[in-house]
């Protein structure tokens, strides 16, 4: 096994940038986004691997793929299966080529991409579109326990489709410490600075490391998961229209400046529940970032098939469930009523209340790996 470090390096998914630069392409100031640029990382280095000449430069370069290939099969390879290992929680990112069977693949990518990503490609046929789209679909939805369906929709593909890329993540974690269903009150939510919604909000007076960006109007907490290794990051802007500030400079948020400004606090959090279900186009945003060749009638894919074929669609389907959940049994930490109110009150009272549009990651600590980004403008909106 290669060390956790090594597997994010050997995959190029340590350049950060890269999935900040993504995720500000697929936002959406309208909607609640989940986006999972790692995913897409590994769905197009799938892609890359069956790509030649300029196809797969402008692909090499992009996802910053080391040269050393055996190291970088190897990190695949233990990336995935850690990932959909990863102990009381489910995440399951899974990545799927969808080909027409008028082009041929060889054998050689079928044994690359079910060795390092555990999907071999599927053969659809697109002049039956229907019944390919339903297979896609019905693919995707048994995946994910149900939780995504349409990955694309009865129309989308038509006879001259060749390559798809179908790219799903869908999570569902448990907390460390569980919110009380019973401390789940309709509260204010601030959509804009005109528009108050009444949405369900969860309650926790417990420890949690909580931090003042006062230079980037922003604070944020940390909610831990089950699964020691993962977490939930929090970050609402002071302003109510301060998302866009947090999303613009989401550099500023790293991993280095977050640990700097965290510390453990006795406090009361706000929470509104909240489902995300994105789909995301990935062709445009990926086009915008410089990734043209792949889509392009002349991309070279000669190592999937021998047939002319581009890449028609990337689509990445996200799915995420956040309430109350926790884990019932873990009662280490004591837990406090709400309000109840400390005796010795030299100590401020520390609140955290995210009723206005916020921006929340999943974290790997382990990997040092963001595994998603996402945004609430609206709780209630799925
Ligand atoms: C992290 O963010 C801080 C500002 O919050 C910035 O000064 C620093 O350069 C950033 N580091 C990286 C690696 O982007």
């Amino acid at each position: 096994m290669l060390q956790y470090r090594k597997i994010v390096y050997y995959v190029g998914i340590y350049q950060f940038l890269l999935s900040i630069n993504i995720f500000q392409k697929v936002v959406d100031k309208n909607k609640n986004v989940l986006a999972s640029p790692v995913n897409a990382h590994i769905g197009l280095s799938m892609v890359a691997y069956g790509a030649a000449g300029r196809t797969s430069m402008q692909l090499q370069e992009f996802l910053h793929l080391p040269v050393n290939e055996d190291l970088t099969h190897q990190a695949f390879e233990e990336l995935h299966v850690y990932l959909n290992r990863l102990e009381k929680v489910t995440f399951k990112l899974a990545n799927k080529i969808y080909i027409d069977r008028r082009s041929k693949v060889r054998n050689e990518y079928k044994q690359i991409t079910t060795k390092l990503f555990y999907y071999e490609p599927s053969i659809i046929d697109t002049r039956y579109s229907e019944l390919s789209t339903r297979f896609m679909n019905e693919w995707a939805e048994q995946d994910t326990d149900h939780a995504i369906r349409n990955v694309i929709n009865i129309g989308e593909m038509t006879p001259d489709t060749r390559l798809f890329l179908v790219n799903t993540v869908y999570f569902k974690g448990k907390w460390a410490r569980r919110f009380e269903k019973c401390s789940t009150k309709n509260r204010n939510f601030n959509i804009d600075w005109n528009i108050q919604e009444q949405v369900p909000t969860m309650f926790s007076a417990d420890y949690y490391v909580y931090g003042e960006l006062l230079d980037l109007k922003a604070e944020f907490i940390e909610l831990p998961f089950e699964n020691t290794d993962l977490k939930m990051i929090i970050i609402i802007p002071n302003e109510i229209d301060g998302l866009q500030s947090i999303i613009e400079n989401l550099e500023s948020f790293n991993r280095t400046r977050l640990f700097e400004s965290g510390s453990l606090q006795d406090i009361h959090v706000y929470l509104p529940k909240f489902r995300i279900q994105s789909s995301i186009d990935m062709k445009k945003p990926l086009e915008q970032l410089g990734m043209t060749e792949m889509f392009q009638d002349n991309a070279n894919f000669i190592g999937i098939t021998n047939e002319p074929v581009r890449v028609n669609k990337i689509v990445q389907k996200t799915f995420i469930d956040v309430n109350e959940d926790g884990n019932e049994g873990s009662n280490s930490t004591p837990r406090k009523k709400p309000f109840s109110s400390s005796s010795n009150s030299k100590l401020k009272l520390w609140v955290f209340v995210a009723d206005r549009p916020f921006l929340f990651k999943i974290v790997n600590d382990r990997l040092g790996m963001t595994l998603c980004i996402g945004t609430v403008v609206n709780p209630t909106n799925n």
